[in-house]
C-alpha cells in the first residue's frame, strides 16, 4: 500500500525530496517495497493543495517553477486548494507528515505545534527542523508514543550522514560518555577558507551563504546556536541527558582573525568550531567553541562544509563518522531514510 504523504512547507529541503521521490521511484518500489503517493503540499507562501488520490509530482514541481505558486496546478474533481498548515496535518487522508515548514529558530515554531497535531491525528512525522529536536523532545517523543506514531529526525544534525541511526541502532550497548563534532558547515567552510586561501572572514561566510550552507540569518551558524541545537539533540536522543539549550555554554567564531589562524598554524594546529557533551562522574559538561586541534586529531582534517562526529565508546573506542551536514539533496536524503525506516517497519516481517 502506498505510503501517502502531505508536505508542511515546500522550500529547498522539500522539493529535494520530492525529486528524490520522482527519480528514485523504481528503484525504491523494487529494493524497498517503498511507493510513495504526495496527497497535499501546504507552504505559507507557495500555497496549498490537497487531493485525496494524489498529486502528480512532475506536475507540481513544474507548476511551481512555472508560475511560483502551487494553486496553479491544473484543476481536477476533487482537489481541495488553500489549506492551511493544520487543517492540512488534521483533515488530510496523509499517513506522514513531512515537516519542513519555515520556522523560528529560538521558539521552535510553528514546528513544534506541527508536530503535536500530526501526532495526536494518529500521523508520523519526518522532519529536519532542529527547533522540536533541542527544545521539546521529552514532550513530543511521549505524544509521539503515546498515540503509536512514529517520529523522525535524522537530517537535524548533519543532514542525510546517520549521525543520529548510526549510533542508537549499531553502537548499542556501549555506554557513550562523550560526543564531540564539526557540527556546522558554515563555520567550518569559513575557517577552511580562512586557512587555505587566507579570505576575510567576510567574504568566506558570504560564500557559503551563497553555496546555501547558511541557516536563513547566518547568525546562528556564527554564532555557534546552530551547533548548540545540535548538542542538545544528541545527548537528549543518544545519551539519554535531559540537557536544555541554556545548559550548553556558546561561542561562535566572529573573533577568529586570520592572524590567529596563522598562529595556529605555526603550532601545528587548526581552529575548528567543535560541539561537545560529556558526562563524567555524573557531571555534565556541554559546549559549543572554537578551538585549536592538533592536525593529528580525526577532526583536523574535515575541511570545508563537510561534518563529523566521533563518539567515545565504552566497548569499542572513539567512532569517528564523517559526511555532509547540509544541502538540498543530502537533506532530502534524510528525509527519505526517515521515511524508509517507517516503511521497513510497516512491513509484515517474514520469518
Ligand atoms: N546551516 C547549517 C550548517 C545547515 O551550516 O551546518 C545544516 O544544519
Amino acid at each position: 500500500m502506498a505510503h501517502k504523504l502531505a508536505f508542511i512547507g515546500f522550500g529547498v529541503v522539500g522539493q529535494g525530496l520530492a525529486e528524490i521521490l520522482l527519480e528514485k521511484k523504481e528503484q525504491l518500489k523494487e529494493k524497498e517495497g517503498f511507493e510513495a503517493t504526495v496527497v497535499a503540499i501546504s507552504d505559507f507562501i507557495k500555497g496549498s493543495i490537497y487531493h485525496p488520490n494524489g498529486l502528480d509530482l512532475d506536475l507540481v514541481l513544474k507548476t511551481l517553477r512555472e508560475t511560483g505558486s502551487l494553486e496553479n496546478y491544473p484543476q481536477t474533481s476533487g482537489l481541495i486548494i488553500g489549506w492551511d498548515s493544520f487543517q492540512t496535518i488534521k483533515a488530510t487522508n496523509a499517513d506522514t507528515v513531512i515537516e519542513v515548514s519555515y520556522t523560528d529558530v529560538k521558539t521552535g515554531q510553528p514546528a513544534i505545534d506541527h508536530c503535536k497535531a500530526a501526532f495526536e491525528s494518529g500521523k508520523n512525522v519526518v522532519m529536519t527542523n532542529k527547533g522540536p529536536v533541542a527544545l521539546a523532545y521529552k514532550e513530543l517523543s511521549e505524544i509521539a508514543e503515546k498515540n503509536g506514531v512514529h517520529w523522525g529526525f535524522e537530517g537535524t544534525v548533519m543532514s542525510g550522514t546517520p549521525s543520529l541511526r548510526m549510533p542508537i541502532e549499531t553502537l548499542a550497548g556501549n555506554e557513550i560518555k562523550e560526543i564531540r563534532g564539526i557540527l556546522n558547515g558554515t563555520t567550518n567552510y569559513i575557517l577552511t577558507k580562512m586557512e587555505q586561501e587566507g579570505v576575510s572572514y567576510e567574504s568566506a561566510l558570504k560564500e557559503a551563504q551563497e553555496l546555501g550552507y547558511a541557516e536563513a540569518d547566518p547568525t546562528s551558524d556564527v554564532e555557534g546556536y546552530d551547533a548548540r541545537y545540535k548538542v542538545v539533540i544528541l545527548a537528549n536522543y543518544i545519551m539519554g541527558i535531559p540537557l536544555k539549550v541554556e545548559d550548553v555554554s556558546c561561542k561562535g567564531i566572529t573573533e577568529i582573525s586570520l592572524k590567529d589562524i596563522e598562529e595556529a598554524k605555526a603550532e601545528g594546529k587548526r581552529w575548528k568550531l567543535l560541539g561537545k557533551v560529556k558526562k563524567e562522574n555524573g557531571e555534565v559538561t556541554a559546549s559549543v567553541a572554537p578551538e585549536k586541534v592538533e592536525i593529528t586529531d580525526s577532526l583536523a582534517s574535515i575541511g570545508g562544509a563537510v561534518n563529523a562526529i566521533t563518539y567515545e565508546c565504552d566497548l569499542l573506542g572513539p567512532v569517528t563518522l564523517s559526511g555532509a551536514g547540509a544541502g538540498k539533496t543530502e537533506t532530502g536524503f534524510s528525509l527519505l531514510i526517515d521515511l524508509i525506516h517507517i516503511n521497513r517497519e510497516r512491513k509484515p516481517v517474514v520469518v
